[in-house]
């Protein structure tokens, strides 16, 4: 069986209510007929509602950037899974470089917002990479193994399309540096090997892995044709609804 490619855009903190309503209206028309693959977007908690009006009915999923993983409680500041559901919201960013080392979240952190995540039914977008000085000093292989084990850990697969992960390069994140085609393939290939020695063959082997880091609509087909690259989490080219449109409509 195929992995379905999955185009994600995270819209990080960017965006008013009238900007979300316009881009997620462009990003609905941009996926009008289109069958072999998914495509996500992840705006802020602000404008999930207004998004979720947008996108009903349509095949663009909803998405949050991050989630909690108690039902409720004494969280300040955090969102339960069940009132992301309650807006039509199905999947949730997890783990991305910006919360690990701006906001401090922890491998068990991280590992406790999936687990919750999927105990509640939201399927997590599990993010990981390497920063510039690891990749320098060799670390890259062991820095991702970390993050995948840890923020995996105890996690069971039943379903493999209810699990998402994305390498992240730190270094290429919003600065215009993309990862070769070749850098990215070998990450890949080493985390899809990875979820082999974790899972069963036929779950390892559907899990979907998303390339993110400075993606375009000039560099996109390049990724997604390497084996092991089933996606692409997209930053500021999702703000944009031409580029994004032309990432959804990457060709294969
Ligand atoms: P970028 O961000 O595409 O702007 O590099 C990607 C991400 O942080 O998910």
């Amino acid at each position: 069986m195929q992995r379905i490619p999955l185009i994600a855009g995270n819209w990080k903190m960017h965006t008013s209510l009238a900007e979300a309503r316009e881009l997620a209206t462009a990003v609905v028309s941009a996926c009008k007929g289109l069958s072999d693959r998914e495509v996500m977007i992840a705006p802020p908690f602000t404008a999930l509602a207004t998004v979720a009006e947008v996108v009903r009915g349509s095949q663009v999923r909803l998405a949050a950037q991050n989630v909690c993983w108690a039902e409720q409680g004494a969280f300040t500041g955090e969102i339960a899974p069940g009132m992301l559901q309650e807006l039509g919201c199905s999947m949730a960013i997890i783990g991305h470089s910006e919360r690990r080392q701006i906001f401090g979240e922890s491998d068990v952190l991280i590992n406790q917002r999936l687990a919750g995540a999927m105990h509640f039914g939201i399927i997590p977008v599990l993010c990981f990479g390497e920063t510039l000085a690891e990749r320098e000093a060799g670390q890259t292989m062991a820095v991702l193994e970390r993050q995948v084990r840890l923020g995996l850990s105890g996690i069971t697969v039943a379903e493999p399309d209810r699990l998402v992960l994305a390498y992240e390069p730190v270094w290429a994140i919003g600065t215009g540096k993309t990862a070769s085609e070749q850098q990215a393939q070998e990450a890949h290939e080493f985390v899809r090997n990875l979820l082999f020695a974790m899972y069963e063959k036929s779950i390892a082997q559907q899990i979907r892995i998303l390339y993110g880091g400075s993606v375009n609509s000039g560099n996109v087909d390049a990724l997604l044709r390497q084996p092991d690259i089933d996606g692409a989490l997209v930053g500021g080219a999702s703000l944009k609804a031409e580029s994004f449109e032309r990432i959804i409509h990457f060709l294969q």
